[in-house]
């Protein structure tokens, strides 16, 4: 049995809070929005919010370890976020740097397997090799999974999902007829993980913003109009007690 190491305490304390464990989503998706409006409404520029929202970030990470959630998905950069200023963009891609320097050795001595979806040749090689070490790192680590999604998009997902299927039937290695939902989800950067049981969105939006197309199918959605950087442990476990209330169908009875 191996022993979970507390996170350091910072002045939220995780260790005063308790959540029940029963029906715990077990892929919580999150679109970590209202960054930049965090920081205008304080006068300040707008990475200041994502400098803030890096807190927050290890933060519900801690928790979800805490609630033993299995996979935690957090929606960081879109493919359609390149259209900001660059030095918004710059910043941005700098703090995979700065999160894993502060959190690297903690996510692993709580066993976190980091992975990253979305299109990571076109990143800046400096974040593509932070990130990858990081990757390389937790491999072997079997706690909670912790993707960002980093120059995500939900349509070119599927749509690259659907011609690297194609490549495989025209090299017979895989047959028309094989190809079902559970085959094509193997070509998607989620293969092997389960889909969201519940999606979080905080910053008041509701939209999907190209996130998780095919996988969002049959989740459940909670939103907020908390910024990303007061979200809490506390709002946090208010998106899970929801999560208990509701009844799942998947279009039965
Ligand atoms: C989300 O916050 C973080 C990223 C997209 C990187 P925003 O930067 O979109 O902040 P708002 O929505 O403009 O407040
Ligand atoms: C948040 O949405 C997306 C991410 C967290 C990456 P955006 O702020 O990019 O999108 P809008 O405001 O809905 O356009
Ligand atoms: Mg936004």
């Amino acid at each position: 049995m191996s022993m979970k190491i507390p996170f350091f305490n910072n002045k939220q304390s995780v260790e005063s809070m308790h959540y029940p464990e029963e029906n715990t989503p077990e892929h919580i998706a999150i679109i970590m929005d209202g960054t930049g409006r965090w920081a205008e409404k304080r006068g300040m520029s707008r990475v200041y919010g994502h400098k803030e929202g890096v807190t927050t970030v290890i933060n519900i990470v801690k928790a979800a370890v805490k609630f033993n959630v299995k996979v935690l998905t957090l929606y960081a950069f879109s493919t359609e976020n390149w259209k900001r200023p660059n030095s918004e963009i710059e910043y941005i891609m700098g703090l995979p740097k700065k999160f894993l320097n502060m959190y690297l050795a903690d996510l692993i001595s709580n066993n976190v397997r980091i992975k990253v979806i979305g299109d990571m040749d076109h990143l800046p090689s400096s974040t593509r090799e932070t990130v990858q070490y990081a990757i390389d790192r937790t491999e072997n680590n079997e706690g909670l999974q912790l993707n960002f999604a980093l120059n995500y998009g939900g349509k070119q997902e599927i749509l690259n999902a659907m011609k690297e299927a194609i490549a495989d039937i025209n090299d017979a290695k895989l047959s028309l007829d094989q190809l079902d939902k559970q085959q094509f989800s193997r070509y998607l950067y989620t293969s092997g993980m389960t889909d969201p049981d519940l999606l979080i969105r905080t910053g008041g939006e509701k939209r999907l913003n190209n996130f998780l197309l095919w996988q969002l199918a049959y989740s459940e959605f909670w939103f907020t109009d908390v910024l990303w950087p007061d979200f809490s442990e506390r709002e946090f476990i208010k998106a899970l007690e929801e999560y208990k209330q509701r009844k799942r169908r998947f279009g039965g009875v």
